[in-house]
């Protein structure tokens, strides 16, 4: 009974938690023969069985584009390129009933129209439902959406999109009606957090107000800003204002349950293992240098994902990913796995292996790190006393791993021990 009570306020002090969040899908999930909800069906059982405990959903909504990132019809879930309503909710119930919480792909920076109105100006919107909600007009535009001109909204308070109108989200029917579609995302199919799509382009304060009007359990933002490099072309070593934007934003957008994907720790791991370069993975103080190092609650690692893999805009080394999946499954922060790597590159066991050790061991998002070496050609570290790891492609770890420790997972350039 105690350890119970001790248990549930642990959680609700924001306590720790061996969450593993994996993408289910990539960019070109949405011409899958048959239906991608239909088919990421059939891998439950394996992301059940690998430890998996949070899933990742592409935008369910229709969209101009056939991955979902233009959104305009938000309740209409059936003409999706994924699948149908059904289908999605039977997938997200399937989930559940595997004890894996679904987390939806939130696209609401900008939205696409309807029809044209007499002008012939893309400016009617329509929600999907037979009722008036989300039907909008050039008011609920951002008057300096600069494509999209006849907005008559409040100044935008991010960046602008190109792609599509931004929407005013200091308008308060927006904010009510688009917490509405979210919290009926909950309810109705059954989503149990977010994955908030390009929050740059409007500011955390507007985050925080969808964060508190719908209460997830978990939820992260893709903020992608650019890293600092040197004239060379080498990425500088130090990124530490990269990291402190990202914790800012947390920050301001409300932190609690929030997190933010770490783009840090992705930039300086892939810069680290593709160029024989491992010194940089200690920062100036021997910390992790990515967000893990100052924010480790709120950063969610990952090696690749729809953008940076499938549509090549930022690829990890392809022969250096189990590497930097080895580094994100022992460390703090909360890891993610992305859909290739685990069903179409035959990684599923080395993964499930290295996941099934952070569990055995209590490994979490606020873990400490006791970095033993960062050389060139080889990095080990310590954590929470109690495993020990290595990538690099120096074999010898000398005295680095005391003898109390044993091998229990390892392949091409890595090695995770633990304790006896
Ligand atoms: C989508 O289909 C479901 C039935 O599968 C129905 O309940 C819902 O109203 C439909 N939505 C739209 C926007 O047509």
């Amino acid at each position: 009974m105690r350890i119970l009570a001790l248990l549930v306020l642990l959680q609700l002090a924001g306590g720790t938690s061996s969450a593993v969040l994996f993408q289910g899908f990539n960019w070109d999930s949405c011409n899958k023969a048959g239906g991608w909800y239909n088919s990421l069906r059939n891998g439950i059982p394996d992301l059940a069985a690998a430890g998996i405990t949070n899933i990742w959903l592409p935008p369910p909504s229709q969209s101009a584009a056939p991955q979902g990132y233009l959104p305009g019809r938000l309740y209409d879930l059936n003409a999706s390129k994924y699948g149908n309503q059904g289908e999605l909710k039977s997938l997200v119930d399937a989930f559940h009933g595997a004890g894996i919480k679904s987390v939806a792909d939130i696209v609401i920076n900008h939205r696409t129209a309807e029809r044209k109105d007499n002008r012939g100006i893309w400016c009617i919107f329509e929600g999907g439902t037979l009722d008036d909600r989300l039907d909008w007009g050039p008011s609920y535009i951002c008057r300096d959406d600069t494509e999209y001109s006849d907005g008559t909204g409040n100044l935008d308070t991010g960046e602008d999109f190109k792609g599509a109108p931004d929407i005013d989200h200091q308008n308060l029917r927006v904010q009510n009606e688009l917490s509405d579609w979210m919290n009926w995302l909950k309810s109705e199919i059954g989503f149990a957090g977010w994955r908030f799509d390009f929050v740059r382009g409007y500011s955390p304060s507007i985050t925080k107000i969808y964060m508190d009007k719908t209460s997830p359990e978990f939820a992260v933002g893709e903020k992608w800003d650019p890293m600092s490099y040197q004239p060379d072309g080498k990425l500088e070593f130090n990124q530490d204002a990269h990291r402190q934007a990202l914790a800012n934003w947390i920050d301001a957008a409300g932190g609690g349950t929030l997190t933010a994907f770490d783009f840090t720790t992705k930039g300086i791991l892939q810069a680290a293992l593709g160029g024989g370069e491992l010194w940089r993975l200690k920062d100036s103080k021997g910390m992790p240098p990515g967000l893990i190092g100052i924010k480790p609650e709120g950063a969610v690692t990952f090696i690749d994902n729809h953008d940076t893999y499938s549509q090549n805009l930022w690829p990890f080394p392809s022969d250096k990913v189990m590497q930097g999946y080895v580094y994100i499954l022992t460390h703090p922060g909360t890891p993610s796995i992305f859909y290739d790597h685990f069903f179409d590159w035959g990684l599923k066991e080395p993964l499930s292996a290295l996941i099934a050790i952070r569990k055995r061991n209590g490994i979490n998002e606020r873990s400490s790190v006791r970095i033993a070496a960062a050389d060139p050609d080889l990095y080990v570290a310590e954590i929470d006393g109690k495993i020990m790891m290595k990538i690099g492609p120096r074999y010898d770890v000398g005295s680095l791993v005391p003898a109390d420790y044993r091998v229990s997972a390892n392949g091409q350039d890595y090695c995770v021990w633990e304790k006896k």
